[in-house]
């Protein structure tokens, strides 16, 4: 994202290391907007407090990091910005879209797992809300939808949805182009990965692209050789592949 945004990497892969605490504060600011979220009163007690802020550090690393790029870029004199040169990414995002089953497996991820796995609240405006089953909520009142939830929703999903099946994505065998359009049609309309409508993520694509070229560029170069969880994150060991199979 960093040599994306600013042409420049923030470092912590080739100093292998979390070397500023960027990543240990976002750890704790996740922690806090996932509590947070779901009780937003505790903000105004917490990180608004006006006596005593009580909320988690704030991310100053990536602001430092965006201003040390905007001046010079905006100078002239960025010594990152260099068209000519590619990034460490080689697989183009057409080459790594274009494979079927990590798209399937990326989106089956996405559908167990969304980023986002609370209610997107929105309040019910003056003309009112109908429920499909015909039941009225009235205005004012602050309704929301899980990301979650809906990704188990079996009457979208059949009754394995809260399993992890990446083939569900694919053309099955015996559907028609037909149907399998048409799947995917009601499948897209039901996913709120990155919410809909109006308030639709702005970085969806960014992050797409960042998903298909990342998952496809580590797959390439490394062979896999072992997982296992420590202090609820995932280790996984990663030898580089020595020839290209
Ligand atoms: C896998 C990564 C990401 C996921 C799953 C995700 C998910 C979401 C979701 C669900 C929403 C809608 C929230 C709502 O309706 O209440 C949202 C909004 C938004 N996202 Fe993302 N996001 C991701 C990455 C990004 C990135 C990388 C950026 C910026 C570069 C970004 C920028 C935004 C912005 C600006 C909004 C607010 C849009 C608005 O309210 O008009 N997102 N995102």
């Amino acid at each position: 994202m960093s040599a994306v945004t600013f042409s420049k990497r923030f470092g912590y892969m080739e100093k292998d290391c979390d070397f500023d605490g960027t990543l240990r504060i976002a750890d704790q600011s996740i922690n806090y907007l996932g509590y947070v979220g779901q009780m937003p009163w505790l903000d105004f007690y917490l990180d608004k407090n006006p006596i005593i802020r009580l909320g988690p550090p704030n991310l100053s690393t990536a602001t430092r990091i965006a201003a040390e790029s905007l001046f010079p870029r905006l100078e002239g004199i960025d010594p990152n910005y260099n068209p000519k040169q590619p990034d460490f990414l080689q697989s183009s995002y057409s080459s790594a879209r274009a494979i079927p089953y990590l798209e399937a497996v990326a989106r089956e991820t996405m559908r167990m797992h969304p980023a986002i796995s609370m209610a997107m609240e929105r309040i019910v405006p003056k003309e009112g809300l109908v429920l499909p089953d015909g039941s009225v909520v009235p205005t004012g009142t602050l309704v929301g939808m899980n990301p979650y939830i809906l990704g188990r929703n079996k009457e979208v999903y059949g009754t394995d949805a809260d399993e992890f099946i990446p083939d569900r994505w694919l053309q099955q065998d015996g559907e028609t182009d037909e149907k399998y359009q048409l799947r995917m049609r009601l499948w897209n309309a039901a996913d709120l990965t990155f919410g809909s409508g109006l308030r639709i993520c702005l970085g969806r694509n960014i992050s797409q692209m960042e998903i298909y070229k990342v998952v496809a560029t580590v797959i390439m170069r490394f062979e896999m050789e072992w997982f296992h969880r420590v202090d609820g994150g995932l280790t996984c060991r990663l030898k580089r592949r020595t020839e290209r199979t």
